[in-house]
């Protein structure tokens, strides 16, 4: 007799195609299966060598010294994380910013993607309260990928498109807050923004976020702040923008794009009361975390060397990479001949494209491209919450530029030989008739 399918309960959402498990898997099989596949898909950093080199000259010193290794293979921590690691980094925040935050302020959990799935949980949906369900804000879209299926009840996102500002002159475009069509109305429960945004590159400036800042304390609405790319480390941020910190504000940072993603290992800044229910969270749900990222790393976050690895090697290294890639995509279209804008590059990985002109939809163009061995992230999957329809996002793509320069530059040609096929002419303005 077949078994009976188990009836999933409401956590069987998580089952669910998305688009962060079609771009895991694209991952996975480009790595693993398909060494002729150019990987400008996803969020993986960079191999930077002087940054992988440290990395293993630390793991040596640990196994040399077996009492650490020891302790960090056969010890669970307390579900917080490392008190080593917590006073560490407490310390290191206080003098950096200024911010008071002592080890009850933080809380380490199995990255930052685990950090999300549980606050955005905690923050929003069906209240102990018994109030309408509360859904999270996103003050501005394409967001990160990654939050999209997080939530364990229906319409959990909200958002309204933003501001566009377009330079036609440098083929650049920026997205900015919607301030004044923020959909308050709604029950919300936490306000979420990555910095610098995961797929665009946009750093939201300070004063922006403080508006934002301003206008969620006055709501008594938490904010979450995603700074996987951002300040003080792993540092990917080109321009001189400052993380921000207040009570109602979570910041939440990773290991990850230090080099270190096989550690699974997040930071969350918070109010002890937040900060503490992420800790029993995570006895619950794991016992306790990953130690391997915290052993590694703390001895830099001690002494304050990461503040120096992420300002002289690792930020540098993004920002020249962005600038490279960004010279290669602008050849690459203007050879072509297409109608392009790129968003602004302030930080991350990722050069964000928009091809207004594109006959096709850029989940069908990021299809076509996959045939030719290009392997992007179409616009589609950045775009959720939005009540209306908004077809913005199905003619822009994500392209990250953290692969070594041959993959990068030919996977830019194919993706602007391609662009040119599949785009509409555009009319010739009459002033250039001949
Ligand atoms: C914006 C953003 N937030 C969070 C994460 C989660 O990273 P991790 O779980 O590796 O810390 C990522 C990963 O790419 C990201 O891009």
């Amino acid at each position: 007799m077949p078994l009976p399918v188990p009836v999933f309960s409401s956590y069987g959402s998580l089952t669910e195609p998305t688009g962060i498990d079609l771009l895991m898997e694209d991952l996975g099989r480009a790595f693993n299966n398909d060494p002729q596949m150019r990987m400008l898909g996803g969020g993986n950093p960079a191999a930077i060598p002087s940054v992988q080199a440290l990395w293993r000259r630390r793991m040596a010193e640990l196994l040399e010294d077996g009492d650490s290794f020891d302790r960090m293979m056969v010890q669970y921590d307390p579900p917080g994380g490392n008190p080593a690691f917590l006073r560490a980094m407490a310390g290191l925040l206080q003098q950096e910013f200024g911010w008071p935050i002592t080890p009850e302020h933080l809380a380490i959990t199995p990255g930052g993607q685990t950090a999300f799935f549980h606050l955005f949980n905690l923050l929003a949906g069906a209240g102990r309260d018994g109030g309408p369900a509360r859904r999270v804000l996103l003050p501005i879209v394409p967001e990160y990928i990654g939050y999209a299926a997080q939530g364990l009840h229906r319409s959990f996102f909200v958002a309204t498109p933003p501001v566009i500002e377009d330079s036609p002159d440098q083929n650049r475009f920026r997205y900015r807050i919607p301030f004044d069509r923020l959909p308050w109305s709604e029950p919300i429960g936490a306000v979420c923004l990555s910095r610098p945004t995961n797929p665009t590159g946009n750093v939201v400036s300070d004063s922006d976020l403080g508006h934002l800042i301003d206008l969620t304390r006055e709501r008594g609405v938490p904010l979450l702040v995603d700074n996987a790319y951002g300040l003080p480390f792993p540092g990917a941020v080109f321009t001189e923008a400052k993380p921000l910190w207040d009570e109602h504000v979570i910041l939440v940072l990773s290991l990850s794009k230090l080099g270190l993603p096989g550690t699974r290992t997040g930071i969350v800044v918070a109010r002890p009361e937040i900060a503490s229910a992420m800790r029993r969270i995570t006895s619950v749900s794991a016992l306790a975390n990953n130690n391997v990222g915290q052993t590694m790393v703390l001895p830099m976050i001690q002494s304050g060397e990461i503040l120096k690895l992420a300002k002289h090697t690792i930020g540098p290294f993004y920002r020249d990479a962005s600038a490279r890639a960004q010279g290669w995509l602008d050849e690459a279209m203007r050879g072509a001949g297409v109608d392009y804008r790129v968003h602004h590059s302030d930080g991350a990985f990722f050069l964000w494209l928009w091809l207004r002109d594109l006959r096709i939809t850029t989940w069908e163009f990021y299809q076509r491209l996959k045939e030719r061995k290009v392997l992007v992230v179409p616009g589609r999957f950045f775009s959720f919450g939005l009540d209306e329809p908004w077809d913005h996002p199905d003619q822009c793509l994500r392209i990250s530029f953290s692969q070594p320069e041959q993959v990068v530059r030919e996977g830019m040609r194919i993706i602007a030989e391609e662009a040119a096929r599949l785009s509409k002419p555009r009319a010739i303005p009459a002033g250039n008739l001949p």
